[in-house]
């Protein structure tokens, strides 16, 4: 155990140490805000499929670790923001969340951990600060961790940041917002004395949402008319101004050469004007073409982002729709693991490839009965819609043309679906009706549910069965 630890930090330093000639990794986020969830081991499969090395966890749900054991693949596992008050004020608590979630696992054949991501986003504008204060002592208190179990060298503390850390009109002006300036001091000084790198998430999507006035193009990679000229650097992408923000606000507190991973960047693909599969497809392919590149950034030439973890890996139609409708389609595959458009990741294939084994409901779907009369309908629709995901509903999205009684039909699919088809949840006081034809129309997809509780149900009802038949034969032996 210990001679393995040995191995795997050495192997560490070699890593770390070629990384300025290395490609950079092209991970992903695999979050879990669904309604319909593919079992973990057809998650790890899909990603093994499409040679995806690196994934970032937003927890460390034990069925998720269990499924990447012997994967290969490197993981970085999370800490909720919620967690984070109990961490910094108990040692036990650290240490307890480093024995239960990362060295049980960081074992000869089991789950490649290489990082922590302490809080998501925890200097969150949103937040007012209310993360702000346990960041360094829970940090403090997880290296220790770290170090009582032999991982400190292998497994890295990180804090992925959103970029409204950091603010300028100008990159080579970056400067962290005045209120963070000390926490942030802090936290790159421990960051850089444990050789980890500042993890940051970066959307060119939001700011070309947020802002009418944003010039289109310059969100991509192919060349703007919107050019950004800074000095001698010309900007052409916001996110190579944004990321040359970043490296400016950092060289201010002295750590200009900080490595840099982007915890999050994709496009989604539903919900909003803009957002859709070929703008997705454009922004992720420019993307992973820039990056793969080795181009760098103007102030740093050649020296692209250590790894980035595209947002997202699938599609989360439970997440909350407070930042807009797109929350729940930003994955490159759809929820149940199918891609949604061609993108080439640089690791061979042109393509995705499709998840396999999926299992999913039977093929049918609840539909308005077009025999009744719907005119006292809203409030089931608002019911279905409040409790599944109607986005694509709306202006912007996929669905959006399909028409009064297609809506109808799209809430009850989406609520019966929910339900795990169960009848019931399609009878809408009498106005849904079941129907084996499906009810997609071009871009509009009426879903079919998936099921990761597959081995569960049906462990459990065959421990039912085979009591039956012991009691059947019990009572025929009996009887006999
Ligand atoms: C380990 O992580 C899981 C998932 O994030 C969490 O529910 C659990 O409380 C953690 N364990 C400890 C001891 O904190
Ligand atoms: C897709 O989004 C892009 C920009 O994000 C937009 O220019 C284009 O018009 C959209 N396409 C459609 C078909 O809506
Ligand atoms: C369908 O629902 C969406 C979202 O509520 C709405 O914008 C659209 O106008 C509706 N279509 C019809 C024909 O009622």
């Amino acid at each position: 155990m210990l001679r393995f630890r040995k191995v795997l930090i050495f192997m560490s330093i070699i890593l770390s140490g070629s990384f300025l000639v290395a490609e950079s990794g092209i991970g992903v986020n695999w979050g879990s805000v669904s309604f319909h969830r593919l079992k973990p081991s057809t998650v790890v499969d899909l990603m093994k499929d499409n040679k995806i090395e690196k994934v970032k966890l937003f927890d460390a749900d034990p069925d998720v670790l269990q499924s990447l054991v012997g994967s290969g693949i490197q993981v970085m596992v999370g800490i909720p923001n919620e967690m984070l008050a109990t961490l910094s004020s108990s040692t036990a608590a650290s240490d307890l969340w480093v024995r239960q979630n990362v060295s049980r696992y960081v074992v000869k054949g089991g789950v490649d951990i290489r990082y922590i991501a302490v809080g998501n986003e925890p200097f969150l504008q949103s937040y007012s600060g209310q993360f702000q204060s346990y960041i360094m002592p829970a940090l403090l208190n997880l290296q220790q961790s770290l170090t009582k179990t032999n991982l400190a060298g292998y497994v890295k503390l990180v804090v992925p940041c959103n970029a409204d850390a950091y603010e300028s009109s100008l990159p080579s002006q970056g400067a962290f917002r005045p209120e963070l300036t000390q926490i942030i001091t802090q936290l790159v000084s421990f960051l850089n004395s444990n050789g980890a790198p500042f993890v940051v998430n970066i959307y060119p999507f939001l700011s070309l949402y947020e802002n009418s006035d944003f010039p289109q193009d310059y969100a991509f990679f192919e060349g703007t008319t919107h050019a950004v000229t800074d000095g001698s650097n010309i900007y052409s992408n916001a996110f190579d101004g944004n990321l040359d923000t970043l490296v400016a606000a950092l060289s201010k507190l002295g750590y200009g050469q900080m490595p840099i991973v982007i915890g999050e960047v994709g496009w989604p693909t539903d919900g909003a004007i803009g957002a859709n599969l070929t703008a997705a497809r454009f922004f992720n392919q420019g993307l992973i073409n820039h990056v793969l590149s080795n181009k760098g950034t103007p102030l740093r030439p050649g020296v692209p982002p250590m790894d980035i973890y595209l947002f997202s890996l699938l599609d989360e139609g439970a997440k909350s729709v407070l930042p807009g409708n797109f929350e729940r389609h930003w994955g490159i595959f759809s929820f149940d693991g199918q891609a949604k458009y061609p993108l080439n990741l640089g690791s061979g294939s042109k393509v995705l490839k499709n998840a396999k084994n999926v299992e999913y409901l039977p093929a049918r779907w609840c539909v308005a009965d077009p025999s009744k009369d719907l005119s006292a309908v809203a409030n089931h629709m608002r019911i279905a819609c409040s409790a599944a995901d109607c986005t694509t509903l709306n202006y912007g999205g996929s669905c959006n043309g399909i028409g009064e009684k297609g809506n109808i039909s799209y809430a009850f699919n989406s609520y019966y679906q929910l339900q795990m088809q169960n009848e019931r949840s399609c009878d809408f006081d009498g106005l849904g009706m079941v129907t084996f034809l499906d009810p997609s129309v071009g871009e509009c997809r009426f879903l079919v549910g998936v099921t990761d509780k597959n081995s569960a149900c049906c462990r459990a009802s065959c421990l039912w069965f085979i009591m039956w038949v012991l009691i059947f034969w019990g009572t025929w032996v009996f009887l006999m």
